[in-house]
């Protein structure tokens, strides 16, 4: 054999066997490497003084949980480290409305993502709050959470209806209806859903 037809078979053959091998790093059945990729981190982090924050927070976790393929992770902002803010892929935050804005906790977990040097740019970000009163600052502290996230290249979940709505789920927690109801627990179950789905679509 001279040299041309050698290479052409040697050629051919290594295009045979690439064409059966596995695409590389990709592996089949759950768990493996191609499950991984799939997987979208939620981060819901809170904080709470008195339950109703907590109630909120665990429902988002809820509605997150229901995606196929999301993985949802639940923490106060006491308990959240640098890691599972840098490893989430959407980053949900809570906070009880105080004189119409996020509680000082929540202020602090965010200010020090620029003290941890953490990059959130497109990271996938929504928010909720409870507040007492009827119109006494949810929809401003929720915007006060976005404006943060976007601030930071984030990419955020408005409305949780097609057509209007506040820009993440909140719950009235004393007048006229104390406690938080089942109504708003669903959105924020909702919420959840959303950011989660977002968050996968945008790795996918
Ligand atoms: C210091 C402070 C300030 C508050 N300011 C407001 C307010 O401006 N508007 C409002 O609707 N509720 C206000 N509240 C009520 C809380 O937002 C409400 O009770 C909330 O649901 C508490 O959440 P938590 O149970 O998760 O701690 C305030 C409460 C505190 C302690």
């Amino acid at each position: 054999m001279n040299k041309l037809p050698r290479m052409l078979a040697f050629a051919i053959s290594f295009f045979i066997l690439a064409g059966l091998a596995p695409f590389p790093g990709v592996e089949d059945g759950a768990g493996g490497l191609a499950a991984q990729a799939k997987k979208t981190r939620v981060l819901i982090v809170y904080f709470s003084a008195t339950g109703n924050t907590e109630k909120m927070a665990r429902a988002v976790a809820e509605g997150a949980g229901k995606v196929e393929g999301a993985e949802t992770l639940l923490k106060t902002v006491a308990e959240v480290t640098r890691a599972d803010v840098e490893s989430a892929d959407g980053l949900i935050i809570g906070s009880p409305v105080y004189y119409a804005n996020m509680a000082a906790p929540v202020k602090q977990f965010i200010d020090d993502w620029y003290a941890q040097n953490l990059n959130l740019f497109d990271k996938v970000g929504g928010a909720f709050a409870t507040g007492g009163g009827l119109t006494a600052g949810r929809e401003t502290t929720i915007n006060s959470l976005l404006l943060a996230m976007l601030n930071n290249g984030m990419i955020v979940a408005g409305p949780l209806y097609e057509s209007w709505g506040t820009f993440g789920a909140s719950a009235v927690t004393d007048a006229p209806d104390p406690g938080v109801s089942e109504y708003e627990l669903n959105d924020a179950r909702r919420l959840g859903e959303r950011v989660a789905r977002l968050a996968l679509k945008l790795k996918g």
